[in-house]
């Protein structure tokens, strides 16, 4: 059985309830983009990748059920869902990114006086659904080249047949994604190249994305993995040989700089102490070029009650005041390398290059 947070059909929407996750499995209907926004919102979906394809999906469904007379009418109403989707959750940007591919598409359309209200709707509505199979492609690629990165640049030390131990952070697979995953990706494909020994994985507070949900995958893949505590990473590193740390990115700055889950900035400061390389795997999606720096990224906050309660139990002691940033930025200079499927690149090189 694959794994799947995203199942669409024929403007049909389920998406797998992750706070439920791992104790229940249960698919909710995405009826439109008020149930997208909440649904993202309250993190039923999340990941970077899947939060833009359940945005842009769910106005899929939406935009499938009405009709057009006119195409400014459709080209309004897309312009501000698409705002409206963005503002569910601030940082990763893919969403955005995706959303203003559409408007370009939408405008163009608009423009092309040969393009009918009808054709204009159902070429918008195909160019979501493509998005589903292009980043499965995307991840497949992602995980193919940072796997080969990883054996390669040990290959030039080591020589001969190699294993490697690594650890991961948050979640960045099946669940994240449209399938397979980015970092988590990197991961499945050298455990298909019988090139990994283990995977370590944090637990990844306060919503345990690692313990509920990368534990979840990496049981159902049956790939050699533990699970530790966020603070246990130091000591891994000290005693376990970690061959390289791959993370995923919510949003990479123009100079490198990465948001990602709350703690990787923390990791990649163990990483560099213990000279173990750090990698993010992303989409090119997930690189912002109109920012410079990570200092612009907005970085959300999130409520108190999912550091002090474990569902409905309550783990801290009532009257505590919290901090709840759901991401941090980790500066380019900490990162080795970025995997992505157009390439991989240090991070100076981004400066060099231009959106595509
Ligand atoms: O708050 P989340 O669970 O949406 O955060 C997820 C992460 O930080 C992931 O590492 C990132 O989105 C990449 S997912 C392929």
């Amino acid at each position: 059985m694959t794994l799947e947070a995203i199942r669409y059909h024929n403007g049909t929407l389920e998406i797998l309830d992750q706070l439920l996750l791992p104790l229940e499995t249960k698919y909710i209907p995405i009826l439109g983009v008020e149930d997208g926004w909440k649904a993202i919102n309250k993190m039923q979906v999340r990941g970077a990748p899947a939060i833009a394809i359940v945005g842009c999906l769910s106005l899929a469904v939406e935009i499938s059920k009405e009709e057009f007379e006119k195409k400014k009418t459709l080209r309004r109403e897309v312009e501000g869902k698409l705002n409206y989707l963005i503002s569910a959750r601030p940082t990763a940007v893919n969403l955005k990114i995706a959303a203003d591919e559409l408007m370009n598409l939408v405008n163009a359309l608009d423009r092309d006086d040969s393009v009918s209200a009808t054709e204009m709707q159902a070429r918008f509505i195909s160019e979501i659904e493509r998005m589903l199979e292009k980043d499965i492609a995307d991840n497949k690629a992602i995980g193919e080249a940072g796997c080969n990165l990883i054996l390669n640049s040990l290959l030039s030390t080591n020589g001969g047949e190699i294993s490697v131990r690594v650890l991961t952070h948050c979640n960045t697979g099946s669940l994240a994604t449209a399938s397979y995953g980015t970092a988590l990706g990197v991961i499945r494909a050298l455990h298909s190249s019988r090139r990994l020994e283990h995977v370590y994985c944090t637990e990844t507070r306060p919503y345990n994305q690692g313990a509920r949900l990368t534990a979840f995958e990496l049981v159902h893949d049956k790939i050699p993995a533990t699970l530790i505590c966020d603070s246990a990473v130091s000591a891994l590193m000290k005693s376990k040989s970690i061959a390289a740390v791959i993370v995923g990115a919510d949003r990479v700055a123009g100079n490198g700089d990465t948001a990602n889950k709350i703690g990787t900035y923390q990791i990649a400061v163990t990483a560099r102490y213990h000279s173990i390389p750090f990698y993010v795997a992303a989409p090119f999606t997930s690189i912002d070029f109109s920012i410079v720096n990570g200092e612009n990224i907005q970085i959300e906050e999130r409520p108190d009650r999912e550091m002090t309660h474990i569902g409905k139990y309550r783990i801290a002691a009532p009257g505590i005041n919290c901090w709840n940033p759901a991401f941090d930025v980790t500066p380019a200079e900490l990162i080795t390398a970025i995997i992505t499927e157009k390439g991989v690149f240090k991070p100076s090189e981004l400066r060099t290059m231009e959106p595509s």
